[in-house]
């Protein structure tokens, strides 16, 4: 049986391979811990909730998703390449996500992929992927993103916003969601094919993170550093003090020397 979210999707999607199945839930824990019980459905399903009631951002936490304000969305994909490329999908699926997000506000990427606007967390995005080191099994890509929220839990309040509070208006939450997707399914494409050069490129041009004092944190330790670059497999080069440094994405979480970004 159809459902009105899908039914309002579907007409907005303009892929080859994203989103030839749509699984929409009114509710659900969490679209990528649905999209990993549900491992065997196709490559390029996605799964989307109104409400997640136990929505997981990074580094375990808790991703707000107790209304249906925002989009709560995971992709399933089965890319047949070396394991050792797939870390990267995570810098590929940021860039689909600010791509699809940049017509509606003046955003940028924090490395690895969130979504930042005006100093704040627009869009987190959690990539989660199961293998072994020959064979990818699976990937899920998950993104929250604030599109009509009007408030934020205390702990996020002064580190969160969402387009509504930005710009003052709402917006159809199909329509953001179709835009990640039709901007995923040409940079997904691209990656498979050609690899993350190009793509590392424009992911560079858009990420605010770059040539600036930022803070790694790690282990619950703050360490001051600059970020030079972002390497060609997508880790972050930083110098601490006279040292350059490679972080993986993953193993730290990185904030500006003043505020989030
Ligand atoms: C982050 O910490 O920045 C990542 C947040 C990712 C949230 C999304 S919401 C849809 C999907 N399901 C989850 O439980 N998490 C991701």
């Amino acid at each position: 049986m159809s459902d009105f979210f899908s039914e309002k999707l579907i007409p907005q999607l303009e892929t080859n391979h994203i989103g030839k199945n749509i699984v929409y839930l009114e509710e659900t824990d969490s679209t990528n811990a649905l999209a990993k019980r549900e491992k065997n459905y196709p490559c390029g399903t996605v799964f989307v909730a109104g409400r997640q009631t136990d929505g997981r951002g990074r580094s375990g936490r808790v991703w707000q998703s107790n209304d249906e304000n925002a989009l709560y969305m995971s992709i399933l994909i089965k890319p047949d390449i070396s394991p050792q490329k797939i870390s990267s999908i995570t810098l590929v699926f940021g860039l689909a996500v600010f791509n699809a997000l940049r017509g509606y506000a003046d955003i940028g990427i924090k490395w690895p992929n969130d979504i930042i606007l005006d100093n704040k967390k627009l869009a987190g995005i959690l990539c989660e992927m199961s293998g072994n080191e020959e064979k990818i099994d699976y990937v899920v890509c998950g993104v929250g993103v604030n599109v009509n929220n009007t408030s934020f839990h205390d702990e996020i309040k002064d580190i969160a916003t969402s387009l509504r509070i930005q710009t003052g208006k709402g917006y159809e939450i199909t329509e953001i969601a179709a835009e990640i997707l039709n901007e995923f399914d040409i940079l997904y494409a691209e990656f498979l094919n050609k690899g993350l050069d190009d793509i590392l490129i424009k992911y560079k041009n858009n990420c605010i993170t770059l040539q600036k004092d930022v803070k790694v944190i790690m282990n619950n330790t703050e360490t001051d550093a600059y970020a030079l670059d972002i390497t060609s497999e997508g880790g972050l080069l930083v110098r601490i003090d006279k040292e350059e440094k490679v972080i993986v994405s993953g193993e730290a979480s990185i904030r500006g020397s003043i505020g989030y970004a």
